[in-house]
């Protein structure tokens, strides 16, 4: 494939012409990378099997793990999927366009390449008019998995995408930088209570506060690798990302934290090794090692998440051997901030008191 095309627009108020531009190209099998207010996402007409298969291509994602479809008006909801709970409505009501993936039953209108062979699709409505109006110019169902090659963070700028799919895709509309900065909460609603099987966008409070129990499903929960059994949520037995550094999360309170990356830092530089360190802003003046990064304060954890995936990849070019992390609180988007720092990690987890 020749260079991919980037196309600028306004996210607040996209350039309807461009948008045109990259349905078309949507509408004629192609793949398209866009920005959702999670991550940028990389699209292909959901009913087009061949453009579908064309996405795990670019993307080198094993065929078994589906992608979400998205969507910009509920009735859509009604063709791809069935058996649409009155708490899958209201859900809906609440949290979209939002960072919230629901699991449904899925209708035979949808190609089996789409959902990887399951009776199940899961499906968003985001909350990007960059998003909205692709889908909308399109006239189709779009899925999109995070426009990463496999393996890699999710790309939380169009700059991302481009270092991980130039040339692979069809065009890239280029939205500015994305607001949430960790993809969307997985919510599977075809068990009670309802389980996430992929904490994001949508805090697990928020999630409780309109249906009351939810669960996590134990994969998430689990602060180690468990063996694979059957699972309802295809990603979970894939390699997700993990940085060329090997990475070592520090958790428990702050004071007992700071102290143990230190020690960590100084014993692994004395060694010779290119040492990380993924701080905070209250704390990052506490490190010397050869890179030192904040993700933010500790008492914002939306910015810590927007920051996340960018960080990492930073770390990644600057060729660090380890990266020493702090944990950062598990509550609202902490959750997933640790999830994916844990995932990366392999598990790697030192607790302190
Ligand atoms: O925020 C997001 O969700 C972003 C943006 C682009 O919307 N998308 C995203 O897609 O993160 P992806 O493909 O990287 O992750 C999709 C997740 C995977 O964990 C996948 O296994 C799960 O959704 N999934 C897809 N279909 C499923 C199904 N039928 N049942 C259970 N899990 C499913
Ligand atoms: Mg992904």
């Amino acid at each position: 494939m020749k260079q991919t095309l980037v196309l600028k627009v306004n996210s607040q108020e996209p350039d309807i012409d461009k948008v045109r531009v990259a349905a078309d190209i949507i509408r004629e099998g192609g793949l398209v990378a866009f920005p959702t207010e999670t991550v940028y996402g990389l699209g292909a007409d959901a009913l087009n099997s061949k453009a579908v298969l064309a996405l795990f291509e670019a993307k080198k994602r094993p065929l078994d793990n589906p992608p979400i479809v998205h969507v910009e008006n509920v009735s859509d909801v009604y063709r791809l999927a069935k058996q649409i709970s009155p708490k899958a409505e209201r859900l809906m009501r609440e949290f979209w366009p939002g960072p919230l993936t629901l699991v449904f039953k899925r209708s035979e209108t949808v190609p089996e390449v789409t959902v990887a062979g399951l009776d199940t699709i899961a499906i968003r409505m985001p909350q990007h008019k960059v998003a909205l109006a692709l889908i909308r110019e399109s006239d189709r169902p779009i899925a999109a998995p995070s426009a990463n090659l496999a393996g890699r963070p999710s790309p939380t700028s169009a700059k991302h995408v481009f270092d991980d799919l130039n040339g692979r895709i069809d065009a890239i509309l280029d939205g500015g930088p994305t607001r949430i900065g960790v993809e969307s909460t997985v919510l599977d609603l075809s068990v009670d209570p309802p389980q996430v099987l992929r904490p994001g966008g949508t805090p697990l409070e928020a999630l409780r506060k309109v249906l009351g129990d939810v669960k996590l499903h134990p994969f998430v929960a689990a602060e180690k690798e468990l063996p694979i059994d059957k699972t309802r949520s295809p990603g979970m037995k894939h390699k997700h990302y993990a940085p060329n550094a090997d990475v070592i999360i520090v958790e428990g309170a702050i004071s007992a934290v700071v102290g143990k990356v230190k020690e960590l830092a100084d014993a692994y530089r004395l060694n010779g090794v290119k040492v990380g360190v993924l701080a905070t802003d209250e704390t990052i003046a506490a490190y010397r090692a050869d890179v030192v990064k904040s993700l933010g304060s500790r008492f914002n954890l939306a910015v810590i998440a927007q920051n996340l995936f960018r960080l990492l990849r930073e770390f990644d070019a600057e060729g660090v051997d380890v990266i020493i992390a702090e944990g950062v609180p598990t509550e609202g988007l902490g959750l997933a901030v640790m999830n994916r720092l844990r995932k990366a990690s392999g598990y790697n987890i030192v607790k302190v008191e």
